[in-house]
């Protein structure tokens, strides 16, 4: 996709299709109430091409509600597509966000290549954040998951020009673009990375493609295997691994910018479980091929790191990602086996299906042994995750109230979502091994809990964030901003978490 920033009127410019943004000015509470739909823009003209349909009733602006008009009398586009952000007493930029990716959405099906979006402006809308969400949202609209059907049509927008009103401090719409166009490509490389089969994304091939991004992106990369996972002496990784003619991929991405302090080295963990078969605890064939995405956390670290090396945040980033294939076979682990992490604790196996934890708690000691004073890990740990939370919220988890307070700061830019779960010892008992140190499943009971306990014994000291993004990482059904597939959640709020220590 093609994109630029303009500062010209609405009004006047050509285009396919024109889109613009509505709210609904009621204030009353009552469902039944009649909407006050009105245009976000000054330009009289549009104004009043809009005013019939407004006044019609038809539409109410509801979020991501759309209304089409052809030939608007007065306005030189050929179509004008009017997209509403919900009530305006509650409107946020991440509206702005689904907004544009709703248009996107609407153009993608009906052959048109080319639109533009007028942003609006006013006190809700400052320039710089609503010009980012803009391009973030027709990015993520951009995306489509059907790269297999042998009879695609490209359906993607090849141009999109995003038109800051006249007025706007344009050098802070200007930036916000640059970060827009930044992240949004960033987090359609994640989406891109998690689509793919796993009979396609091996742990090699999701090595090859995070070397790729690095030498492009002027990050360095190293991929390791199976005898760095023994030099590491890394036996819970490992033991993950063993079940699979797949070689493991151990993935260090490092950012080291010049001018940055030598501390804080932040270090960010991702799960990049290739294929979850479960292992000799073999999952239910039904709905075992979604467990494709269980690299999600993973992609989203190598997304984060793209981001990242383009943005230029003055800190030091390490990024981990412990990539293997869940497997059951004659060299898999087994229920009962003890397995001895890089940090030297015994792991009683109790579940083969419990492997995310696993490749993690060695991921965390790494991460700690290359320095990194803080942690943040991602991963599609927990079902019981998604049963807490469902798919609206993520999971997240610390041992740090300082270093979450700069994840959870970072969330109202991202527009993404989580809820804070406990990390309190009384649970540690529930995952207490008589044979080892620790177990690697807790009973019935707090799951999502119990596998960040076991996380956090890894961190140790360490000030630690983890992410369980079972929940959220795949869309079950499509919205109107964005496709049925990846999401690529928590892409944004790894990014602006890792920004907050280099203001
Ligand atoms: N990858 C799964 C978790 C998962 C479930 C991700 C649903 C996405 C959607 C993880 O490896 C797993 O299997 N967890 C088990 C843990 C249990 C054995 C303690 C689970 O949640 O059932
Ligand atoms: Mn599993
Ligand atoms: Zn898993």
């Amino acid at each position: 996709m093609k994109t630029q920033l303009l500062q010209n009127e609405a009004t006047t410019t050509t285009t396919e299709l024109l889109v613009v943004f509505a709210v609904d000015q009621s204030t009353s509470k009552d469902a039944n109430a009649k909407a006050e739909p009105v245009l976000l823009t000054q330009e009289t003209s549009l104004l009043k091409a809009a005013q019939a349909v407004l006044n019609s009733g038809e539409f109410k602006a509801t979020s991501c509600e759309t209304i089409l008009l052809h030939a608007p009398a007065g306005v030189k586009a050929t179509r004008l597509l009017i997209v509403g952000l919900g009530k305006q007493a509650k409107v946020a930029v991440h509206d702005v966000r689904k907004g544009a990716g709703a248009a996107v959405r609407f153009a993608k099906p009906r052959s048109i290549r080319e639109l533009t979006i007028a942003l609006p402006s006013g006190d809700a809308f400052a320039a710089h954040a609503t010009t980012r969400a803009a391009v973030e949202g027709a990015f993520v609209g951009d995306f489509d998951p059907d790269t297999y059907k042998s009879d695609r049509k490209d359906q993607s927008i090849h141009s999109l020009v995003i038109l800051s009103p006249t007025g706007t401090d344009h050098a802070k719409a200007s930036a916000g673009y640059a970060e827009g166009v930044i992240f949004g490509e960033s987090q359609n490389f994640t989406r891109s990375l998690v689509n793919e089969p796993g009979n396609k994304m091996t742990p090699t091939v999701l090595g090859e493609r995070a070397a790729a991004m690095c030498k492009e992106a002027g990050l360095k990369c190293e991929v390791y295997s199976t005898e760095k996972l023994h030099e590491l002496k890394m036996g819970a990784f490992w033991a993950v691994s063993q079940g699979s003619e797949e070689p493991p991929a151990l993935i260090v991405m490092t950012y080291e910018p010049e001018g940055a302090p030598a501390e804080p080295v932040l270090g960010l963990v991702g799960k990049g479980i290739t294929f979850d078969t479960g292992g000799i605890s073999i999952k239910p064939s039904d709905g075992m091929e979604k467990m494709k995405y269980d690299m999600a956390g993973g992609a989203s670290m190598i997304g984060a790191m793209r981001a990242i090396a383009a943005l230029k945040p003055k800190v030091k980033v390490i990024a981990i990602v412990c990539a293997a294939e869940n497997m059951p076979s004659g060299k898999a682990f087994k229920p009962g086996d003890i397995e001895i992490a890089m940090s030297g604790k015994a792991i009683e196996i109790i579940n083969t299906d419990a492997e995310g934890r696993l490749v993690l708690a060695d991921g965390l000691t790494y991460a700690r042994k290359l320095g990194a004073t803080h942690l943040l890990d991602a991963a599609t740990l927990t079902g019981a995750c998604v049963v807490a939370l469902g798919t609206v919220y993520a999971g997240s988890f610390s041992n740090d109230d300082d270093t979450y307070q700069h994840f959870a700061d970072g969330l109202t830019t991202s527009g993404e979502r989580f809820w804070r779960l406990p990390v309190e010892e009384e649970y540690r008992e529930q995952i207490r091994s008589s044979i080892g140190d620790i177990m690697n499943t807790g009973g019935r009971w707090g799951g999502a809990i119990t596998a960040a306990m076991f996380l956090k014994e890894f961190a140790e000291e360490t000030p630690w964030i983890h992410l369980d993004i079972a929940g959220v990482a795949w869309m079950e059904e499509q919205k109107p901003w964005i496709a049925k597939g990846p999401s690529g959640v928590p892409v944004r709020s790894i990014v602006e978490w890792v920004r907050s220590y280099a203001k």
